[in-house]
């Protein structure tokens, strides 16, 4: 075959990863019977190509054939670098976890929503909540009486938003990409909890706050809730993934071992990107977008995101841009 050759088909070794769980084989004593390096692991994790001897090696720990841990498979476009999350949930209920992100009974969220709905008269109003992860802002909006339409890009946290939420008749989920693609309608306001810190370059952050702005009528309020934050955030221009792996000095391809939240069990999950900004950050950014930030609150370091604010906005005007 041409050195410069392309091939249409990849490597999965999503078969290792379900053998693995199945066997209760953890990604160190995985590494650590084989002798494998850090980058062969970054590897494996990523579906990139590996030595056939180390195939054999995990073939032979594993008591298996290559077909039972690597698949050929039709190659694609690359995934964007903010759907690492779908992974991440994957591994977390392989684990028998039932939730990943915040539950519905979390109160300082469910404090913080209540006074929200009521400062802003949003009873029996369409509420959107981006990156709306597995539903529990819909449950607590749909007790507070709203009309609720959570989107996500993981079709596992929708998979489990749609099924919490099946007793509320005024609770839809659908799967979206915020930042590539827009919501149909008008919502008289939208929320996003630990959603906008997960865009890292300006690019994507743009096109998601435009998709925001475009989806609110006038004077519509915006929640952005517990976002990564830090006073001495790095505020230039992040052009690429690429650029942000290097400015934050992260191992994204590593998997770190770690408890999900309060129930016990470690699993060795995929790290996710997520940029941190400043509070003039924000509101520059936000108003650049066409919203007004009409408080930012600092939140009290937490097991969700250590340090993080929340931003309250409305939208001013039609978006020119
Ligand atoms: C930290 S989790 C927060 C989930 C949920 N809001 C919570 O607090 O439990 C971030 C969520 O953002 C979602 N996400 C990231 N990029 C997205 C995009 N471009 N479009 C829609 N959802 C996205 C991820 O799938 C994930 O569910």
């Amino acid at each position: 075959m041409k050195e410069s050759a392309k091939n249409s088909y990849g490597v999965s070794y999503d078969k290792l990863l379900k053998l693995m769980t199945d066997k209760g084989v953890k990604n160190c004593q995985l590494r650590d019977a084989i002798g494998l390096s850090k980058s062969t692991m970054a590897k494996l994790g990523r579906n990139g190509q590996v030595a056939l001897s180390v195939l054999l090696a995990i073939c032979e720990y594993l008591g298996c054939d290559f077909g039972d841990i690597v698949e050929a498979v039709p190659a694609s476009k690359p995934a964007p670098y903010y759907t690492a999350y779908e992974k991440r949930y994957k591994k977390v209920y392989a684990a028998g976890a039932a939730l990943w992100g915040h539950p519905p009974d979390d109160e300082t969220l469910l404090k913080a929503l209540s006074k929200w709905v009521d400062d802003n008269g949003l009873r029996g109003k369409r509420i959107i909540e981006f990156a709306c992860g597995e539903g529990s802002c819909g449950i607590i909006l749909s007790k507070l009486g709203c009309i609720y339409h959570g989107v996500d890009i993981a079709p596992s946290a929708v998979k489990k938003a749609k099924t919490v939420l099946a007793g509320h008749p005024y609770a839809a989920v659908t799967q979206l990409d915020m930042v590539n693609e827009r919501p149909a309608g008008e919502y008289d306001a939208a929320l996003d909890v630990m959603g906008f810190h997960m865009l890292v370059t300006d690019c994507d952050r743009q096109k998601y706050l435009k998709n925001v702005h475009a989806s609110l009528r006038d004077g519509a309020p915006a929640l952005f809730f517990r976002e990564s934050y830090r006073a001495d955030a790095y505020e230039g221009v992040v052009g690429s993934f690429d650029e942000w792996k290097q400015i934050s000095g992260c191992d994204y391809d590593t998997p770190e071992e770690r408890e999900v939240m309060g129930s016990g069990i470690k699993v060795s999950i995929p790290l996710v990107p997520a940029r941190a900004r400043t509070k003039d950050g924000y509101i520059n950014e936000m108003a650049a977008a066409g919203f007004i930030v009409d408080d930012f609150v600092e939140m009290d370091i937490n097991m969700q995101c250590p340090y993080s604010a929340s931003v309250y906005a409305h939208k001013t005007k039609s978006c020119s841009h």
